[in-house]
């Protein structure tokens, strides 16, 4: 008989009580820092962040809104060095301007909204001594906005489906926006999902051809005017006059940080929906297998997996070689099916007679290079389209996927599903053995299995790690762990692991009455399913990004305030206190004396 470790490596910290406070609260022994937040100067010349007189000029030049993914790409071997991509998901306006009128935007505050989508690439040091993460200036810094030149590859480059009067090539788009999660890959880009476009553009129902209205319905872009307006300021977001435009945004893009003059790219292969995020897994022989969800109520959770092999290394050689990786493969989408009898799976969440939510499963080819396996699709029209096609192959309806990540431990892949409130309602589809909840306000975690390990098969078993909520009440599960010593949990949205293959998570939307935050759980060994609160964020905000080394944990607080209104009623006084405006920002987590994350103690 050995000894009972305190806590599975790397979760050996005390857990943060669930709070509604407006700070980021940490374990006890670790330190904090907000590293970068709206407004700071990312390019030479940026002015200093004044709120009362923002421009987008300054907007341009300096870090933009509501911070999402994270990627930190190691350029040395001890993770000092690293260079770091931050997606600007998206724009609150009533927070961002002082005189903001949602009828009448201004010009200024329309183009200041532009710069402050896209993504702020920087160089950061960590301070081996102190622990600190230090932005500094360097060549790497760069601001991608929605006035950016993206370069589009794959099967759908150049189809007609793309084509607008600025373009009429197909081949080139101004910009990205909504960009939500992502992945950085092996050879040192990052990978970042375009999620809800549709909601920028205007007119869909001003749209004539019924086959383009019916595909612009599927993707649910606005009949009437848009939220922010935008139509008023470029046709390109009036679907009536740009129907074409709609089509150029809802992909997954690739950023190379390692080049500031690189063209980032547009990835048509990996289908277009409303892409979460992307993460890359290596086989044996060398291909690559990207992991994808679609986050909106009942869609799908997606797979790549690429022809060519790729080359090994982060040099400019095999990253112009590995980007093109991913123009040709085989696009997937997935069917899950339960092992449990249906009159189990009774909506109140209990668990079914043999104890576990689970099953097996298909990966759905839905197109391969110019070829569709689609009947009545052409590729072009899969790739576009892609919503569409995988209801025609019958894939899954799940509870809103979010990320999906291959864990590179165990190997097998984690998808965070949410949550859907209209799961089981009469209108909508029933519930099934992966998504067993009637109107799941909590989300849970999806645990899937490749058969042999393999990220290239098309058969797989899975199985629900957490179904997340109250831990007290029946309809929570957690891997089977006792759950009086859990964390409670609720809407699970961004993961990631550490160096002992450890799931992170990070949560959007709380529905048990506290602030979001970050979680550990272990999925080996006897402490499978120990959810240990390792932060909490500030009000209103939700946790975006999270990156889990040895030396640090770095988090996005996205959204602080959004429980507010705007300047008259900020909700949120959060990084800069005092009576001032909430700033989404980057956070920097750490412990002190130079001791690792998750290891009381130990050096
Ligand atoms: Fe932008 Fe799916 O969260
Ligand atoms: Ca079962
Ligand atoms: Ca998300
Ligand atoms: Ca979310």
């Amino acid at each position: 008989g050995g000894h009972q470790p305190a806590a599975a490596p790397g979760t050996d910290f005390d857990p943060v009580t669930p709070n509604t406070r407006d700070s980021v609260v940490i374990p006890e022994g670790y330190e904090q820092q907000v590293v970068i937040r709206w407004g700071d100067p990312v390019l030479p010349g940026a002015p200093e962040f004044d709120f009362d007189n923002q421009s987008a000029r300054a907007q341009q030049l300096q870090f933009g809104y509501n911070n999402d993914f994270a990627g930190l790409v190691p350029l040395d071997g001890a993770g000092i060095h690293n260079l770091l991509v931050v997606n600007h998901e998206y724009t609150t306006e009533s927070h961002m301007f002082r005189d903001y009128d949602p009828d009448n935007p201004t010009a200024e505050q329309v183009r200041t909204a532009w710069a402050a989508h896209g993504q702020s690439i920087l160089l950061v040091r960590r301070d081996p001594a102190r622990g600190r993460l230090d932005v500094l200036p360097s060549h790497y810094s760069r601001r991608i906005t929605l006035d950016t030149e993206f370069a589009v590859q794959g099967p759908a480059a150049g189809s007609e489906l793309l084509r607008t009067s600025a373009d009429p090539r197909g081949r080139s788009v101004r910009g990205t926006l909504n960009n939500c999660a992502g992945g950085v890959t092996p050879w040192g880009t990052i990978l970042s999902g375009e999620e809800n476009f549709h909601q920028y553009f205007a007119h869909a129902d001003r749209v004539e051809d019924p086959t383009t209205r019916r595909r612009m319905e599927r993707y649910g872009i606005n009949t009437g005017a848009s939220t922010r307006k935008w139509e008023r300021f470029d046709d390109r977001w009036d679907a009536s006059r740009e129907p074409n435009e709609t089509n150029r945004f809802g992909w997954v893009v690739e950023i190379d940080p390692n080049d500031p003059h690189s063209t980032p790219v547009k990835h048509t292969a990996l289908g277009r929906f409303k892409h979460e995020g992307a993460t890359v897994r290596t086989t044996e022989d060398g291909r690559v297998a990207v992991y994808m969800g679609d986050d909106e109520r009942f869609e799908y959770i997606y797979k790549f997996v690429s022809s060519g092999r790729m080359k090994p290394g982060r040099s400019a050689h095999a990253r112009r070689h590995n980007k093109a990786l991913l123009d040709e493969g085989t696009l997937y989408v997935a069917r899950f099916t339960g092992d449990s009898p249906a009159s189990e799976i009774d909506g109140s969440g209990r668990l079914p007679s043999d104890g576990e939510f689970d099953g097996s499963g298909q990966w759905l080819p839905l197109a391969t290079g110019d070829t569709s396996h689609v009947p009545g699709f052409t590729a072009e029209e899969v790739y576009v389209f892609t919503r569409l096609a995988a209801d025609r192959a019958g894939a899954t309806k799940m509870d809103r996927p979010e990320d999906v990540e291959p864990n590179p431990v165990n190997g097998r892949v984690y998808c965070a599903l949410t949550n859907n409130s209209n799961r089981g309602a009469a209108e909508h589809a029933p519930v099934d053995e992966a998504n067993p909840r009637v109107g799941n306000r909590h989300g849970h975690v999806l645990e899937i299995t490749e058969r042999d390990g393999d990220p290239t098969s098309t058969e797989m078993s899975w199985g629900l790690l957490l179904v997340c909520g109250d831990p007290q009440r029946a309809d929570t599960y957690f891997g089977g762990f006792d759950k009086d010593r859990v964390s409670p949990i609720s809407c699970p949205d961004n993961v990631a692991f550490d160096r002992h293959g450890n799931l992170w998570i990070a949560t959007d939307g709380n529905e048990l009455g506290s602030n979001d935050g970050l979680f550990a759980v272990p999925v080996e060994g006897p402490e499978r399913g120990h959810v240990k609160q390792f932060l909490t964020v500030p009000k209103g905000a939700e946790t975006c990004g999270p990156v889990v080394t040895d030396e640090l944990v770095t988090v996005c607080v996205q959204h602080p305030g959004e429980n507010g209104s705007g300047p008259e009623n900020p909700g949120s006084h959060w990084p800069d206190g005092g009576d001032s405006q909430p700033r989404p920002a980057l956070v920097a987590v750490w412990r002190d004396l130079g001791h690792r994350v998750g290891e009381i103690g130990r050096r």
